[in-house]
């Protein structure tokens, strides 16, 4: 079995330093240290952001075939250290051992997808001539990298979605400062450990952890050109107004809703949507946590799901059957097991869990939540999922799209008119037929409208936002 290492080191302009052995990172499980990590101070995170200045211009200039060179040796490497990756995931996000492999080979897709897109950036030929004026004109443009970019990456895909910032940049030849959530920062250094073992020039990245306190620059200084934050929707806006002039990319979080329709299979929407309200007890941005359910088919599917939520096994991440292990801490659990309390005392009904013990919640459904309260109208960002009945198809529309958040969204249907509806009316990033919105293919466009989030991820959507567009204009001058 692999086994952690007692410190990491930090990575300061590609380079591991052990300044200190400051944070403690735990056994989400077990609650007790599981190994020690470097943390960056303000001097060290403008080194850091200094290192990626000077970085720039050898960066934009690495051939494209290097870049694809750097992304195929990670790809190779993390292929290689996969059960190593996966056991880290496992301790420090206490991510069920089979959901943490998952994580792995995502990351690995994530990788060998930005080493086939750094070779494809391409412009466009644009005749000008529009008009008399422009006669023997003709533009081209193409794509630069932005420069400088600074990461700010969460706990629940400490992996995978670190990898959503660090690989397109290096496949535009972005240098970067990362700071990677305090709670899970194991996954961000191993990759730093890998990019190492490459000629990216000094200065490409620097893997920093920080406090929240000491981390403001990764926000403020102006010579990082892009912010791309993974995170809470209230951090994620206060981010957003301390910015500056940066490009700024926000992966915020929402209530994701699935619509199971009349005509559903339901044996299959049971399963999917168990998986989307309670894989890695639910803390994922796009997990399922309103089911909306069609009046004809409710006490039934309500009933499937119950039985089959209540047989889920939870505990021990690294064991091979548990579905549902601990969220990230005590306190999180404790304030989700407070919004369940303050459903059920204003008239909801508890179909099944709601216990906790520490950082552990039973999987857990309601049903007659109100509209107006936090379980509703907030993100839960754990293991609990309710109920709610809709008779006409207008209606279920109105639920989704009433809500301040509108990233993914499941429909359950055959009704190929209510596809297209709802491709066009449901107001979110993304919409999902016949699966879960807890669904993502790492290739595909993800992102959010309205409070969750600004801009794409998604390998070729992100190398967008890391680049700017410039133009070159030729007038045919002497032969016209
Ligand atoms: C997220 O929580 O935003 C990411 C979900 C995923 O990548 O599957």
């Amino acid at each position: 079995m692999p086994q952690l290492k007692s410190e990491y080191p930090l990575y300061l302009a590609n380079e591991a330093q052990q300044p200190n052995t400051d944070l403690e990172v735990t056994d989400k499980f077990t609650g007790e240290v599981a190994t020690r990590v470097a943390m960056a101070d303000a001097a060290t995170i403008d080194a850091g952001i200094a290192a990626a200045v000077e970085a720039a211009e050898p960066m934009a200039r690495m051939p494209a075939y290097e870049r694809q060179k750097v992304l195929n040796h990670c790809v190779q490497r993390f292929t290689e250290r996969a059960d190593e990756l996966a056991f880290a995931l496992c301790v420090e996000a206490g991510k069920p051992i089979k959901d943490s492999r998952g994580e792995v080979g995502r990351l690995i897709d994530t990788f060998r997808i930005a080493a086939e897109e750094s070779v494809r950036m391409t412009g466009e030929v644009q005749p000008l001539d529009i008009s008399p004026r422009a006669k023997g004109y003709q533009g081209i443009w193409k794509r630069v990298p932005i420069g400088p970019c600074s990461f700010i990456s969460p706990f629940n895909f400490p992996l995978n979605l670190a990898a959503h910032k660090i690989a397109p940049a290096l496949a535009v030849g972005c240098p970067f400062v990362m700071k990677p959530a305090s709670r899970t920062p194991l996954g961000a250094i191993i990759m730093g450990e890998v990019m190492a073992e490459t000629d990216l020039p000094k200065g490409a990245f620097s893997i920093l952890p920080a406090h929240r306190d000491g981390a403001d620059l990764f926000t403020t200084d102006d010579r990082l050109k892009l912010l791309s934050f993974t995170g809470s929707p209230d951090v994620g806006w206060a981010l957003k107004a301390k910015s500056g002039k940066k490009k700024l990319v926000l992966e915020l979080g929402g209530n994701a809703a699935v619509i199971v329709d009349a005509d559903a299979d339901l044996e299959d929407a049971a399963e999917r949507t168990i998986f989307g309200a309670f894989y890695q007890s639910g803390q994922s941005c796009i997990g399922v946590q309103r089911i909306l359910v069609h009046t004809s088919i409710y006490d039934r599917f309500r009933d499937m799901l119950v039985a089959r939520t209540k047989k889920l096994i939870a505990g021990n991440p690294h064991d091979e059957n548990v579905f549902i292990g601990p969220m990230i801490s005590e306190g999180e659990a404790k304030r989700l097991d407070s919004w369940v309390q303050e459903a059920v005392a204003a008239g909801a009904t508890l179909l099944c869990g709601g216990k906790r013990e520490g950082a552990m919640l039973e999987a857990t459904l309601l049903e007659n939540v109100g509209r107006d309260i936090n379980l509703n109208i907030e993100e839960a960002f754990g293991p609990v999922a309710f109920f709610e009945k809709f008779s006409t198809w207008d209606q279920a529309v109105e639920i989704v799209n009433d809500s301040k958040f509108g990233l993914q969204a499941g429909v359950f249907t055959r009704d190929i008119f209510k596809v297209l509806d709802a491709w066009d009316r449901l107001e979110v990033g993304g919409v999902v037929i016949n699966d879960v919105p807890s669904y993502r293919v790492d290739n595909m466009p993800y992102g959010g409208v309205k409070d969750s989030g600004l801009g794409r991820e998604g390998i070729r959507f992100a190398m967008e936002d890391m680049t700017e567009i410039r133009n070159l204009v030729i007038r045919r001058h002497g032969r016209e």
